[in-house]
C-alpha cells in the first residue's frame, strides 16, 4: 500500500520507491502541504518549521481569526491547493464565480477514499495502469458549503515507480451555475525556494532547448496561448536543486498530459517559499459548470529523481512508453525505417518520381515509404485543398490505392501525410462548409500557412474527419499515417457554442481532437500513427496516448538535432522520436556534415530518411545501405532500454548519448562532435551505468574492455572532424 494514513492526526503519507508526500488536514477543515522530497519514515516535526510563524503583516484566515491566533495566516502556511478569495495571496490553484457575483471559494474537507489502481479519464488522456497492483489512488473531498462546490482531488500513487499523477475533478452540488476562471491539476508549496529551473523553450526547427535558470523571486512560468502547447515552450518543467546534474541531486519534474493551453511555473514567495502549478492556461479560459455538472482537469504527472535529471528522465521514459503510449507498437521496438518524400520533393512530385524513389530505397534497406504533403485535392503549393482528402489525379493516376499497391509490388510498406484538423479557404470543403472553420461573426479570419483551423468542438466536424479518414484508411493498405497540424488558433471563436461558453472553445477543441483520435484508435489498431505539428510543435503527453511517435523537429541538421534530441529526452523516450537523415548542405542552416553522423544521430531515435534518393550518389546509397543494416542490428538496444545522457552538446564537444538494452547485455554510446580541435589528441569519455565487474566487448572487433574501466577511466575517442559523430556497441561477456 503506497497511501498511509494517520486517521488520528489526518495525516496522508503517498510514498512511491524514494519518495514521500505528505500533507495534513488542519484544524477543522483546512489541507496544509507538509513536503515532498526524498522518502522519510515519518511525518513527526514536519510542522516545527511551520510554528513561528507569525502574522507578521500577513492576514488571518477567517476561519482562525476569531482565535486571536497568529500563527494561521494561510498566506504563510504550505497549502495543499491553493483558493483565490482566501488571505492566501499567492497565485491561487483554483478561481470562480459564483452566480452573485463572488468570487470566493473556501471549501472545507470532509473526507477521503483509497482504491487500488487508477481511473481513466473520461475524456482525456491519462496515464494508465494494467493490473490493480500498481498503484492506488488517494481522493479527497473537499467541499464548499455556500455554493455548492465539490472538489475532488486525485492522487494516484506509484508502487513501483517514483510518480504521482495528480487531477482535481470539479462538481456543481450548488443550484447555480458557477464559472472556473482557472484549475489548476498540480500545485505544491515547498519549504523554500533554492532551486534551479529547468524548462524546454523553442521554436520551429528548434524545439525543446534545455534552459536552466536559478528560479528568483521573480519567479517562472511557461505557458502556450496559441491553442496547442506549441514550439514556444513544452509543458513540462523541472526543480533541482543546486548541486543537482545529470546523475546526481533531487530533482522534481512535472509534465503536463494536455495538449492546449497550458501554464506551469513557480512563484516565489516573500518567505522565499516556492509554489509551483500546473495546469490548462487560466488565459480565455472559463467554463460554466452548470448546477449537476462536472469539470475534469487533465492530468499532471509529478516525478521525484534523488538521481538528478536523468534519473526523472528515466522514470518519466519508463513510465510513458509502457502506460501512457498504448496498442500493438508500445511494446514493438522493431519499427520500420522509413522514407518520406517531403524535403526530397515538397509539392513537385509525380506517381513515377515516388516509385523511382521507393525503388532505391527498398534497394538500400528502408522498410516503409511515406508519401507526404500534396497528394490530394489540387495541392501544389501550401495555398490549398486542405479538406479534400481525395486524391490529385494528376500526380497519382491510379489513386492512393494505385500507388500503395506499386509500393507494396516493390516490397515496401506504405504510408501517407493528413492534417485533418485543418481547412483551406481554396478548398470543396470549405466553399460547402464556411462555418466549420474556427471563426468569429463579423470578424475577418487570419490565415496561418493560407489555412484556417477546423472547428472541432463541433460534433459534425468531428464526424466529418472520422468519415474521411475511415475512407482513405479503408480504401489502400494504408500501414502508417503522419498526423500534421500547422498553425495556431486565431479568432477562437465557435457558431454552435453559446456566448457564454466561448471561452471554452479552446479546452473544447482539445476534447473534440482526442475524441476524435480515439475513435481513429479504436478504429485501425493496426496503423502506425506519428503526429507532427511543423516539425515538432504539440509533441506533449497528451499527444503520446494517440500517436506511437512524433516528428521530433522539422529541423535535420545534425549539430542542431543533438540540442533538439537532448531536449525532447528530458521527458519522450527515444522510441517516440521521429528521427530522419537529410541532405547536405542542410536545407534549413546550410551546414555540411558527414552522412555518418547524420545516421549515428538520427538512430537515436526512429530512423528514417528524408531525401530525394534518387539524387544520392553510389558511395552515399552504400553507406545508407550499412546504416539501415547497422539500425536494424541496434534499434532493440536504443528502444528497449534505458538511456543516459552522458554529456550536453552545449560544448565545443557534442553529445554524447548511452543506450542500456533491457537485459544489460548491451550497450549503445553516440559520441558527436561539434567542432575539432587543433592539435587534436583522443580524449576520454567516462561512460555510466555499466557493470563495472563485467567485461564488454566492442562489436565488431577483438577489442574487450573492463567495465569499471569505461566508467572511472573512460572510453579514448579519437579526435572527429567539425559536426561528426560516431557510435560504439558493447555487448557484455
Ligand atoms: C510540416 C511538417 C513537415 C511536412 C510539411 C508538409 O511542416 O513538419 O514535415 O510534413 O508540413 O506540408
Amino acid at each position: 500500500m503506497s497511501i498511509k494514513v494517520n486517521e488520528q492526526e489526518k495525516v496522508f503519507h503517498l510514498q512511491t520507491p524514494d519518495s514521500s508526500y505528505i500533507f495534513r488536514v488542519y484544524g477543522k477543515s483546512r489541507l496544509l502541504h507538509l513536503y515532498y522530497g526524498k522518502k522519510i519514515n515519518d511525518h513527526a516535526h514536519l510542522e516545527d518549521s511551520l510554528r513561528w510563524f507569525g502574522a507578521g503583516g500577513a492576514s488571518i484566515d477567517a476561519e482562525f481569526a476569531h482565535l486571536g491566533s497568529k500563527s494561521v495566516s494561510f498566506d504563510i502556511l504550505p497549502q495543499e491547493y491553493g483558493f483565490f478569495g482566501s488571505p492566501d495571496l499567492r497565485k491561487p490553484a483554483f478561481h470562480a464565480q459564483y452566480a452573485d457575483g463572488s468570487r470566493i471559494t473556501c471549501p472545507v474537507y470532509e473526507g477521503y477514499r483509497i482504491t487500488p489502481s487508477k481511473p481513466r479519464l473520461e475524456g482525456l488522456p491519462s496515464v494508465y495502469t494494467e493490473n490493480d497492483s500498481e498503484c492506488d489512488t488517494l481522493e479527497i473531498f473537499m467541499k464548499d458549503e455556500v455554493t455548492g462546490l465539490r472538489l475532488t482531488y486525485l492522487y494516484s500513487v506509484f508502487n513501483d515507480r517514483d510518480v504521482i499523477t495528480r487531477t482535481v475533478i470539479a462538481h456543481n452540488e450548488g443550484k447555480q451555475n458557477i464559472d472556473i476562471k482557472a484549475i489548476m491539476s498540480l500545485m505544491i508549496d515547498f519549504k523554500d525556494d533554492d532551486f534551479d529551473l529547468i524548462h524546454l523553450e523553442g521554436n520551429w526547427a528548434r524545439e525543446r532547448h534545455v534552459e536552466r535558470v536559478p528560479l528568483s523571486r521573480m519567479g517562472a512560468n511557461v505557458y502556450s496561448r496559441r491553442g496547442l502547447s506549441a514550439h514556444d515552450h513544452s509543458p513540462f518543467l523541472a526543480l533541482a536543486r543546486k548541486n543537482a546534474d545529470e546523475e546526481h541531486g533531487d530533482v522534481y519534474g512535472f509534465s503536463f498530459v494536455y495538449s492546449g493551453n497550458f501554464e506551469a511555473g513557480v512563484e516565489s514567495d516573500r518567505y522565499n517559499q516556492a509554489r509551483v502549478y500546473m495546469g490548462i492556461n487560466s488565459f480565455d479560459f472559463n467554463w460554466r459548470l452548470e448546477p449537476g455538472q462536472s469539470f475534469t482537469a487533465p492530468e499532471a504527472v509529478a516525478v521525484f529523481s534523488s538521481k538528478g535529471l536523468g534519473g526523472m528522465s528515466r522514470t518519466f521514459h519508463k513510465l510513458y512508453k509502457s502506460r501512457l503510449c498504448r496498442g500493438k507498437f508500445r511494446d514493438k521496438v522493431e519499427r520500420p525505417v522509413l522514407i518520406n518524400n517531403w524535403e526530397g520533393t515538397r509539392f513537385a512530385f509525380t506517381e513515377e518520381k515516388i516509385l523511382d524513389m521507393a525503388k532505391i530505397a527498398k534497394r538500400v534497406g528502408v522498410e516503409l515509404f511515406v508519401l507526404d504533403d500534396g497528394w490530394f485535392g489540387k495541392r501544389d503549393e501550401a495555398d490549398s485543398s486542405l479538406g479534400d482528402w481525395y486524391p490529385h489525379k494528376e500526380k497519382l493516376p491510379d489513386g492512393v490505392a494505385g500507388l500503395a499497391k506499386k509500393i507494396n509490388d516493390l516490397g515496401l510498406d506504405f504510408g501517407l501525410w493528413f492534417e485533418p484538423e485543418m481547412v483551406s479557404p481554396d478548398s470543396d470543403l470549405y466553399r460547402a462548409h464556411p462555418d466549420w472553420a474556427l471563426h468569429v461573426e463579423g470578424r475577418g479570419m487570419s490565415q496561418g500557412r493560407n489555412q484556417y483551423v477546423l472547428d472541432l468542438t463541433r460534433k459534425e466536424v468531428q464526424d466529418y474527419i472520422v468519415k474521411f479518414m475511415t475512407e482513405n484508411l479503408e480504401s489502400a493498405p494504408i500501414v502508417y499515417v503522419k498526423w500534421d497540424y500547422n498553425r495556431h488558433l486565431t479568432e477562437v471563436g465557435s457558431a454552435s457554442v453559446p456566448p457564454e461558453r466561448q471561452a471554452e472553445v479552446s479546452h473544447r477543441y482539445m476534447l473534440g481532437l482526442y475524441s476524435v483520435l480515439e475513435r481513429l484508435r479504436a478504429r485501425f489498431p493496426d496503423i502506425l500513427f506519428e503526429g507532427c505539428s511543423g516539425g515538432g510543435g504539440r509533441f506533449d503527453a497528451g499527444m503520446l496516448y494517440y500517436f506511437d511517435q512524433y516528428w521530433t523537429s522539422d529541423m535535420t541538421d545534425v549539430v542542431e538535432r543533438q540540442f533538439i534530441q537532448e531536449g525532447t529526452s528530458m521527458v519522450m523516450p527515444a522510441i517516440t522520436m521521429g528521427s530522419h537523415v537529410s541532405i547536405c548542405p542542410n536545407v534549413h542552416i546550410k551546414r555540411v556534415s558527414p552522412l555518418r553522423a547524420r545516421g549515428y544521430c538520427a538512430m537515436c531515435g526512429q530512423f528514417g530518411y528524408e531525401l530525394d534518393i534518387t539524387k544520392c550518389s553510389e558511395e552515399e546509397l552504400d553507406e545508407i545501405a550499412e546504416q539501415s543494416v547497422f539500425y536494424k542490428s541496434i534499434r532493440e538496444i536504443i528502444h528497449s532500454g534505458e538511456m543516459y545522457r552522458v554529456r550536453s552538446p552545449k560544448g565545443r564537444d557534442g553529445a554524447a548519448w548511452e543506450y542500456i538494452s533491457e537485459d544489460g547485455k548491451s550497450v549503445a554510446f553516440a559520441v558527436f562532435n561539434i567542432l575539432a580541435y587543433p592539435s587534436n589528441y583522443p580524449r576520454r569519455l567516462r561512460m555510466t551505468a555499466l557493470d563495472p565487474d563485467a567485461r564488454y566487448r566492442l562489436r565488431g572487433t577483438d577489442e574487450v574492455y573492463d567495465g569499471a574501466m569505461l566508467m572511472y577511466s573512460g572510453l579514448a575517442i579519437q579526435p572527429m572532424d567539425d559536426f561528426d559523430g560516431q557510435m560504439f556497441i558493447f555487448d557484455k561477456e
